[in-house]
């Protein structure tokens, strides 16, 4: 053995052992500069708003998300300012952040309403939600009620639909909604019924991770399982057709660039006349047209609530995420979210206004100081 090479030997192993910890120092501080999305820096409103969202999109992109459509569609981030940047795609490969920065002013929102519950339902949705997107906000009834026409003026459209609980009648209803969208510049169709609360905020939040101009179905699953039924628009009549379809009473969203793919099925009249032909209910006729005609997928997302669910089981800290709500009937009145609000369920049965106050505090019905305080106060009744 040579006494020289085994002196090598040594300074080799040591060399490579000095680089090896070089190297385990080096990679985090390296990395550390790459990615300074978690660093500390003091945030002003337009980079907590990006990291806000980011944060929120991230907690539901996994129901939101599921559909193969958008995947790899939204692993860039668009500033508000119009930027691009592109963003590491080692931290979690299915990074989704938003896509389109939307105001209030690109959305049509749908409520639809009946004679009836004027004054029982629609005035709630008034002085709460709707004062917030007024201009974005039409009412679809089926009676000229001079009342209401003083408070939403234009707003408020008369369908000539029949008055009756019926499929037609709904169906009816749905075909002047979607035709007044597509006649409108407007980005995004959202439908409601008048039993729901919109979350404006959240809803932008969740709108802002597509892009109105793709194919975009957004609601809640009416059901655990896809509707299937026989094919009579396209097929022979023999075939079956499975497909989703979001449930009109939690609310749904559609895109502009979607609808306007709708038209041959859903633009004057054609709505009705394929609703006549399926013979199913206006929400399922939304899906059988985009799931079984165009074949575009539906995104299932759990932030739209209608009162078929238990609502008291949604936890109170994810309250305000949620983008609609709602609330039991006179058939069930107790099915309401739990909120620890300003006003007791006395006072506020349906919930809305509590929620709304947390939402809006400088409304000028709001208790502000109690507002202030609800953390401190135990739960109201
Ligand atoms: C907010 O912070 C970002 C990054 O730190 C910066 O580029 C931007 O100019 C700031 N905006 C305002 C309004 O201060
Ligand atoms: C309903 O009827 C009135 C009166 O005929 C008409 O002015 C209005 O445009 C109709 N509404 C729709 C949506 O067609």
């Amino acid at each position: 053995m040579n006494v020289s090479c085994i002196g090598l030997g040594k300074i080799c192993f040591l060399v490579s052992l000095l680089l090896c910890a070089a190297l385990v120092l080096f990679i985090p501080w390296s990395q550390r500069g790459l990615s300074p999305q978690h660093s500390t820096l003091p945030c002003n409103s337009t980079r907590c708003h990006h990291e806000f969202l980011e944060l929120k999109l991230q907690q539901t992109d996994a129901t939101l998300l599921a559909g193969h459509q958008t995947a790899g569609l939204i692993k860039r981030r668009e500033s508000s300012s119009g930027q691009v940047k592109q963003t590491r795609g080692t931290r979690k490969e299915n990074q989704y952040l938003f896509k389109e920065m939307l105001h209030l002013q690109d959305l049509f929102i749908a409520v639809k309403t009946t004679k009836k519950y004027h004054k029982s339902r629609l005035d709630l949705l008034m002085q709460t939600w709707i004062s917030r997107a007024k201009e974005q906000t039409f009412i679809f009834t089926d009676w000229e009620d001079q009342e209401l026409r003083k408070k939403a003026a234009t707003q408020m459209v008369n369908t000539n639909c029949s008055s009756v609980h019926t499929r037609q009648a709904l169906c009816c209803k749905m075909a002047v909604e979607y035709d007044k969208f597509v006649l409108s510049d407007k980005k995004w169709f959202c439908h409601l019924d008048d039993d729901n609360y919109l979350n404006l905020h959240a809803l932008l939040k969740l709108l802002s991770a597509f892009s109105h101009s793709t194919d975009v179905y957004v609601g809640r699953p009416s059901l655990d399982h896809p509707v299937e039924t026989v094919d009579r628009v396209k097929g022979d009549g023999m075939a079956s057709l499975k497909f989703w379809f979001a449930t009109g009473g939690a609310g749904f969203c559609i895109s502009r660039g979607l609808a306007l793919k709708m038209s041959p099925w859903a633009s004057m009249g054609n709505f009705i006349s394929t609703a006549e032909k399926v013979r199913l209910p206006d929400d399922c006729t939304i899906g059988y047209i985009i799931e079984g005609m165009l074949e575009v997928k539906m995104q299932h997302s759990n932030l739209f609530h209608s009162h078929l669910e238990n609502l008291q089981r949604l936890p109170p800290e994810s309250l305000l995420n949620q983008v609609t709500l709602s609330y039991g009937g006179t058939e069930n009145k107790w099915n309401v979210v739990k909120v620890n609000g300003a006003f007791s369920l006395e006072q506020d049965p349906t919930r809305f206004k509590s929620v709304h106050c947390l939402l809006y505090p400088d409304t000028n019905w709001c208790p502000y100081h109690e507002v202030q305080s609800i953390n401190k106060t135990s739960p109201s009744r």
